[in-house]
């Protein structure tokens, strides 16, 4: 997320300056471009020398400073940044930053720059509460900066209390985070663009084949996969037709909901909606058998055994593979407890799939009735993608930008 983002650090004059080496060596080494503004006070705590070898950069030490590398543009750096840190801020900063002093370097980048800018503050607990910080804060945070607040513990002024500067890994994390849902919008944006007005069919939770009127086989899924896969498209504005089987699930707002009982039901409502539909995800788990003789009572348990013959259910999938026509796209779901490459690397041949998202229920948080997925995506190319562990809303969406990149 971090690479070739350009950060502006500036490091102002408290005792947590060290911590923002460690910083400025993580940003560096995840692939920014790391460009340190260090005030005179900070000049006290950390050499100007150990920034330069741990950034690869001249650091900017004064306003007036003939940095060949920017022009000795005084702006320079706030036009070329992607975000600027201020870690750690002192008390100081906070109050110039309030007041839109601009009598240095960082402070005249801060007000010159139209990037991000992230506040870190550090002080002593008096210094931080003191109503003239928090109201100084309370002005940054109005005016849309960040914030990363500090923590509670030992002080290096001998005492204890709230003050303390994060380490350098959660700031870190902080910045990575804050590209990263940048990034997932962006994402979000362009698949809106590409989803909005087309017609697609989802499927989803599991069919329920009747024994008597009372008992049924049923399995365990959910829905939640494929209801999530239905509520992202419903917002990316697609037209959306939702077959479920029994499930708790709330259907998504705006989709067209068709609840159904057995793999038969199902059958003939896929097929009524399939011929105009442009996208298909088949995530139901469907019956592959059904019992042959419904009972028309509830069966007694008089005897001491019970045999029910079972048939063969119409294979859905396999269907709309032969049905499929240029330009729709049909995703299936291997939901397997061994083989699952295999077994779902045959799932797509036979039966004419252009993606299918495989997941190996046996593993803990993915599966039946989780709110988390591990899946795999398998393309008709034969690529294999493997995704960390993540919500199935999350993934919901990935796998809808995999999908529009085939259509
Ligand atoms: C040893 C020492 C430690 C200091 N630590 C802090 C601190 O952690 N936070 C803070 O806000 N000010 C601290 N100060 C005070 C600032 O250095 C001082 O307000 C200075 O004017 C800040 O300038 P600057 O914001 O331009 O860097 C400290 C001062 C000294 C002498």
């Amino acid at each position: 997320m971090l690479q070739d983002k350009n950060i502006i650090i500036g490091v102002t004059g408290g005792i947590a300056a060290y911590k923002t080496v460690e910083l400025v060596s993580r940003l560096r080494k995840s692939g920014a471009n790391v460009h340190v503004i260090m005030t005179q006070g900070a000049q006290n705590f950390v050499t100007e020398l150990t920034f330069r070898e741990i950034s690869g950069h001249p650091v900017v030490t004064s306003m007036w400073d003939r940095v060949q590398e920017f022009k000795v543009e005084h702006i320079a750096l706030a036009q070329l940044a992607d975000m600027v840190v201020i870690a750690p801020a002192t008390a100081n900063i906070l109050a110039k930053m309030a007041i839109g002093m601009a009598d240095d370097m960082l402070t005249t980048t801060v007000l010159a720059t139209k990037a991000p800018v992230l506040v870190v503050p550090a002080m002593n607990s008096n210094m931080y509460t003191n109503p003239a910080t928090q109201q100084n804060i309370g002005i940054l945070k109005d005016r849309g900066m960040l914030v990363l607040e500090p923590a509670s513990g030992h002080l290096a002024c001998g005492t204890a209390g709230i003050g303390r500067m994060p380490e350098a890994a959660e700031i870190f994390d902080y910045i990575a985070n804050y590209f990263a849902e940048g990034r997932e919008q962006q994402d979000r944006e362009e698949l809106l663009a590409k989803l909005k007005g087309k017609k697609v069919l989802v499927t989803a939770a599991g069919t329920r084949e009747p024994i008597d009127p009372v008992r049924y086989i049923g399995n365990r899924s959910s829905g939640k996969m494929g209801y999530a896969i239905a509520e992202a498209a419903v917002k990316c504005g697609a037209k959306v037709v939702l077959i479920s089987g029994p499930s708790s699930l709330q259907p998504p707002a705006g989709a067209e909901f068709i609840p159904v009982e057995s793999a038969r039901e199902m059958r003939q409502h896929v097929l009524e909606h399939f011929p105009n539909t442009d996208v298909v995800i088949k995530a139901a788990a469907v019956a592959d058998y059904r019992v042959r003789d419904v009972a028309e009572n509830k069966i007694k348990k008089d005897d001491e055994e019970l045999v029910l013959v079972l048939d063969k259910n119409p294979d859905i999938l396999k269907e709309l593979g032969q049905l499929k026509k240029p330009g729709q796209i049909l995703v299936g779901f291997a939901a397997e407890t061994q083989n699952l490459l295999q077994y779902a690397k045959g799932k797509l041949e036979k039966k004419n799939l252009d993606m299918i998202v495989a997941n190996d229920v046996t593993k803990p948080q993915a599966g039946f009735n989780t709110d988390t997925n591990l899946i795999k995506l398998l393309g008709r190319d034969g690529s294999v993608e493997e995704l960390p562990l993540m919500s199935k809303k999350e993934l919901a969406y990935i796998i809808w930008q995999r999908v529009m990149k085939l259509l």
